[in-house]
């Protein structure tokens, strides 16, 4: 483990979902065009994965792709797809190496043939991998998930196999693209910008937010570890007070 961080073992959320943003700009910056950002976004990616399971998190989502994104000039969409391709072909050994079972939540079937072949190869290959989930986001919107939960439910509304009265949070919740998966404990966005872009609504309903201005390309591991050490700072309430709260700790 990294020996600048001091986090306590015992407060390591299990479910981390980032909106890696900032790519772009991060380009732009230094004069280049914005999948020069995009590229050296996998490092960052490479390293957040690594330090997540290193510390304990038991799911990583990472918001890559979303549907809104579809909307982006054709050679940017090319290019992520290509990115995303190559990306995942080249690390499947240290996903291997490091136990970790890949996942993706979206509306796949969206994605180009060579990107989606090589992720379904790398989500058979890992499946019996248990350190920790890695739950890609690709085409990946909110409101498209939670529409497609209301049709699979009226289905079998329809269908006799679901009586109205016993739809509840957790039938929504089995319907949903993560129905495996629990609430985001930490949802942490990079770039500067403080909005949700449609990202895990349901999800996150009860989540820590963190916002930093690192672009994704400069978030790095020690950042990481930063934002883990506020999480570790903020007392989750649920709508009680303090002093109940303290009481089960
Ligand atoms: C995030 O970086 C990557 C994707 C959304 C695919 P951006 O590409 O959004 O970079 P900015 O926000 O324009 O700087
Ligand atoms: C959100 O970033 C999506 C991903 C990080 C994949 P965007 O850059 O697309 O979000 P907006 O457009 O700034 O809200
Ligand atoms: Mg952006």
């Amino acid at each position: 483990m990294n020996k600048n961080i001091s986090l306590s073992k015992y407060r390591i959320p299990y479910h981390v979902a980032v909106i890696m943003d900032g790519n772009g700009r991060w380009a732009k910056k230094k004069g280049k065009l914005r999948i020069f950002g995009h590229k050296n976004g996998v490092q960052s990616v490479r390293e957040i994965i690594e330090a997540a399971a290193e510390i304990g998190v038991k799911v990583l989502t990472l918001y890559a792709f979303s549907t809104e994104n579809w909307s982006r000039p054709k050679k940017e969409v090319d290019t992520l797809m290509t990115l995303l391709a190559s990306s995942l072909k080249k690390e499947l050994k240290s996903l291997q190496k490091n136990n970790i079972q890949l996942r993706a939540i979206g509306d796949l079937i969206n994605l180009p043939k060579q990107a989606r072949k090589e992720l379904e190869e790398v989500i058979k290959k890992t499946a019996s991998n248990d350190r920790m989930i890695l739950n890609l986001a690709l085409s990946y919107g909110s409101r498209n998930e939670i529409v497609n939960a209301v049709k699979s439910i009226s289905k079998k509304v329809v269908n006799n196999e679901l009586k109205i009265e016993n739809i509840d949070k957790k039938t929504i919740n089995n319907h949903l693209y993560t129905f495996s998966l629990p609430d985001v404990d930490f949802l942490i966005r990079t770039s500067g910008e403080q909005r949700i872009s449609n990202f895990l609504l349901w999800q996150i309903a009860y989540a820590e937010l963190y916002f930093t201005e690192t672009l994704w390309p400069d978030f790095r591991k020690q950042d990481f570890y930063d934002a883990i050490s506020e999480y570790q700072s903020r007392e989750r309430r649920y709508g009680k007070i303090s002093e109940q709260i303290k009481k089960h700790e």
